[in-house]
């Protein structure tokens, strides 16, 4: 069973409060548990003012698989409450800036809680992907209103239509990356950033961000309220479950006969 201490490790250094995706072995796929100690890291670090900006990082090879897909099976809660919900309505809304280094596979919520981010450093083994089509699901996280935002209509068509995968240079073109770097230093990358930011006063900082970030708060709620109530939906229907039963039993999904 997953440990969110172990899963997710969370601190706070020098104005920083650095978020680590550590459940290598599964691909740092996200369960309930580990959204909830993410919830609770930026509650907490959104809370106390010692904090400046968080850093949310994974590993050099692998940034994160998405959901849990075993989770997704066992019916896992999306409600409004859940800690999925909890997590996605934390990044949205953190009044603070958010700093990522992504190298690696980003599956699913691994590239679209980068929409969120404000600066993201991406290794040049990035490779990012939003397959919700390819599950029998549809956008989650916002991404059906800041994908076409960020990358115009046809890119974001092509990314959440076919979720195919797209490379750090893609993303870098797009604007959804900040910079690209060798993989062994994009974490280390976030963190200057970060402490950058930490040497800044605070209260420029939120006010900045809440400004950049104005013309599109009150649409993401919206939007994100009503991807959930679809995805959800989804969730139970045979599609998804053909696609998820097909990745845990390693075979390709058949949808022919849906
Ligand atoms: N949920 C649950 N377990 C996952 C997972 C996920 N999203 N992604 C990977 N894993 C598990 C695998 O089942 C495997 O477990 P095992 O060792 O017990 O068999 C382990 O992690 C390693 O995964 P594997 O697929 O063998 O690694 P890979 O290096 O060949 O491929 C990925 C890495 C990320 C490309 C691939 O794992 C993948 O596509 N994952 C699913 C992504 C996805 O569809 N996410 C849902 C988005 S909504």
């Amino acid at each position: 069973m997953s440990n969110p201490f172990k899963d997710i490790l969370a601190h706070t250094e020098s104005g920083v409060t650095t978020i680590t995706l550590n459940r290598i072995d599964k691909k740092n796929s996200i369960t309930s548990a580990m959204y909830a100690a993410m919830a609770d890291a930026l509650d907490a670090a959104a809370t106390d003012a010692a904090v400046y900006a968080v850093v949310i990082q994974g590993h050099e090879s692998i940034f994160s698989a998405g959901n849990d897909i075993a989770d997704f099976l066992n019916g896992s809660s999306l409600a409004q409450d859940s800690p999925v919900f909890r997590f996605l309505r934390g990044i949205s809304s953190f009044p603070k800036p958010l700093v990522a280094a992504v190298c690696g596979p980003a599956v699913g919520v691994g590239t679209t809680m980068l929409l969120h981010c404000d600066l993201v450093y991406a290794g040049d083994n990035a490779a990012f992907s939003m397959p919700f089509v390819n599950l029998g699901v549809c956008p989650e996280a916002g991404s059906s209103l800041l994908a076409p935002r960020l990358m115009g209509y046809a890119r974001a068509a092509e990314a959440l239509l076919l979720g195919e995968p797209f490379t750090a240079e893609s993303a870098l073109e797009m604007g959804l990356v900040n910079r690209i770097v060798p993989p062994s230093q994009a974490n280390a990358l976030a963190q200057r950033q970060a402490q950058k930011l930490a040497a800044k006063p605070l209260s420029s900082l939120l006010e900045t961000k809440r400004l950049l970030k104005k013309s599109q708060t009150d649409p993401l709620t919206e939007r994100m309220a009503e991807e959930l109530a679809s995805f959800s939906r989804m969730l139970r229907e045979p599609a998804a479950r053909e696609a998820f039963s097909a990745f845990m039993e390693k075979r390709k999904p058949d949808f022919s006969k849906i």
